[in-house]
């Protein structure tokens, strides 16, 4: 199973979601994006005396479907810059995994990625994240999502202090929905 975490806005949430999904998969995270920011956490959390609890790999390399390691469950953190490398990413997995909060502007470039998916014939799942409950740009998305009938992963991330600096922390034992999202994955991937 390969799992590609891709949005080609930045900042949307990939690199958490890439680690949490990793962690609730058993899988190993391919950091694809040349920023290393899945590699840095691993090793900021050794800094601070704990482990992440999540094997990441470094392959910011446009050519990583004939280097990825040979293990039965990937999740590749895309950039949102390098668009070869996204590409590949893109291509060579089973699915992606677009995280996207529900503003007009987090949605604008969640329908291009979406786009780039369907020309690279990848199907395509978008979770929300950072999501606040109640608000009108949350029922906005959900809204203009199944106009479009995308496939939306159920489960839905919260806007959460605790995450927003959960980088370079080992994990905390609350999954914040990133389990229910794993389970989903597995469903629509029949694994
Ligand atoms: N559910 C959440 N609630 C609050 N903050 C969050 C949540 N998810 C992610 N964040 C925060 O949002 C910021 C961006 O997250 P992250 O680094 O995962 O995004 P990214 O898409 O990988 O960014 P980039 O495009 O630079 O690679 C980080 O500060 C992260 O801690
Ligand atoms: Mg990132």
């Amino acid at each position: 199973m390969i799992v590609a975490v891709a949005n080609l806005k930045g900042g949307t949430g990939k690199t958490t979601t890439a680690v949490y999904l990793a962690h609730f998969l058993s899988a190993v995270v391919v950091d694809a994006d040349p920023q290393g920011s899945a590699v840095g956490w691993v090793e900021a959390a050794a800094e601070v005396g704990g482990i992440l609890g999540v094997e990441v790999v470094h392959l910011p390399d446009s050519k990583l479907a004939s280097r990825l390691p040979k293990v039965e469950r990937l999740v590749i953190d895309c950039s949102p810059r390098d668009h070869r490398i996204t590409d590949a990413a893109i291509e060579a997995a089973d699915l992606v995994v677009i995280p996207t909060g529900t503003t007009s502007a987090d949605m604008d470039r969640t329908w291009a990625t979406l786009d780039l998916a369907k020309q690279l014939g990848t199907p395509a799942a978008v979770l929300l994240v950072k999501v606040r409950v109640g608000t009108r740009s949350l029922a906005a998305a959900a809204e203009a999502l199944a106009e479009e009938h995308a496939t939306v992963l159920e489960a839905r991330i919260p806007q959460r202090e605790a995450l927003a600096v959960a980088w370079g922390q080992p994990l905390t034992s609350d999954p914040y929905g990133y389990d229910l999202a794993a389970q989903q994955i597995k469903e629509l991937l029949h694994a």
